[in-house]
């Protein structure tokens, strides 16, 4: 098995057992959310139905919340995706970086070269692993919907609103009601609005919600319902 290298710059922990790649055909379903997304992110971005090279829905909740460059910002599942590296040129100062993936990790790592250096990277359960401070800015795009079971989707929703400062703002993606109910294999809980606001509860008010077309890197379309609240401050 090939080591990496340590650095010791990188939060990252690894989990061996994650890095047993099980091979499963796509249209069989699949029980190993760690064996799933490492075997994920072994493709190429072709490969991964949620790839966004310009993170536009994302950029969008930005210029909504308009979270300050110093504050501190958290994109949780984030996987491979460019989000982190547009927060750095904008002059975010304070970003960390959760996923279950190391893979995944490495990646965005990778792309960004010596900057990397400047992001906080997690490896781990968001449920688990979201160090414990407060964040102005929590970023989850396409990854609450994996978590099916009411309990697992409870403690998500107890979870942002310990973490997500008074006055800070929350920005979540999932499918639509219209969507997929899988993704990478995976059954997903599909949200309305209606149900993303639910979800949030009391702690936040709405902001703006917004429907989206993503366009898979295959062509195929696939909407998501966004909600960008705020952290009440009372
Ligand atoms: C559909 S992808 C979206 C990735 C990224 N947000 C983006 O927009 O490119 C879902 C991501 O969530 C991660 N993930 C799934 N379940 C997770 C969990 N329980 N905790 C942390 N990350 C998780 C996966 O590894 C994957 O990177």
């Amino acid at each position: 098995m090939r080591r990496s290298r340590p650095r010791p710059w990188l939060r990252l922990e690894f989990d061996r057992r994650q890095r047993r790649r099980t091979r499963v055909s796509s249209d069989e379903p699949k029980s190993d959310p760690s064996s799933v997304w490492e075997d994920a992110y072994a493709g190429g971005d072709a490969d991964r139905s949620w790839t966004q090279l310009e993170p536009v829905d994302s950029l969008k909740a930005i210029a909504v919340a308009l979270p300050e460059p110093a504050d501190p910002v958290i994109d949780v599942g984030g996987g491979a995706s460019t989000l982190a590296g547009r927060l750095l040129a904008d002059g975010f100062s304070d970003i960390t970086v959760l996923d279950l993936s190391s893979s995944a990790l490495q990646l965005a790592q990778r792309r960004l070269g010596k900057s990397a250096e400047r992001i906080v990277w997690v490896q781990g359960d968001l449920l688990d692993s979201v160090p414990e401070r407060e964040y102005g800015f929590w970023h989850d795009r396409a990854v609450l919907h994996f978590f099916t079971d009411p309990v697992q989707r409870s403690r998500y929703a107890e979870l942002l609103a310990r973490r997500v400062r008074p006055g800070g703002h929350a920005a979540i993606s999932t499918f639509a009601p219209d969507g997929p109910d899988r993704c990478s294999g995976l059954p997903v809980r599909r949200s309305s609005h209606e149900d993303l606001e639910n979800l949030l509860g009391d702690a936040f008010e709405n902001v703006a919600t917004w429907t989206t077309s993503h366009q898979t890197p295959r062509g195929t379309p696939q909407p998501f319902n966004w909600i960008v609240a705020r952290r009440r401050t009372n």
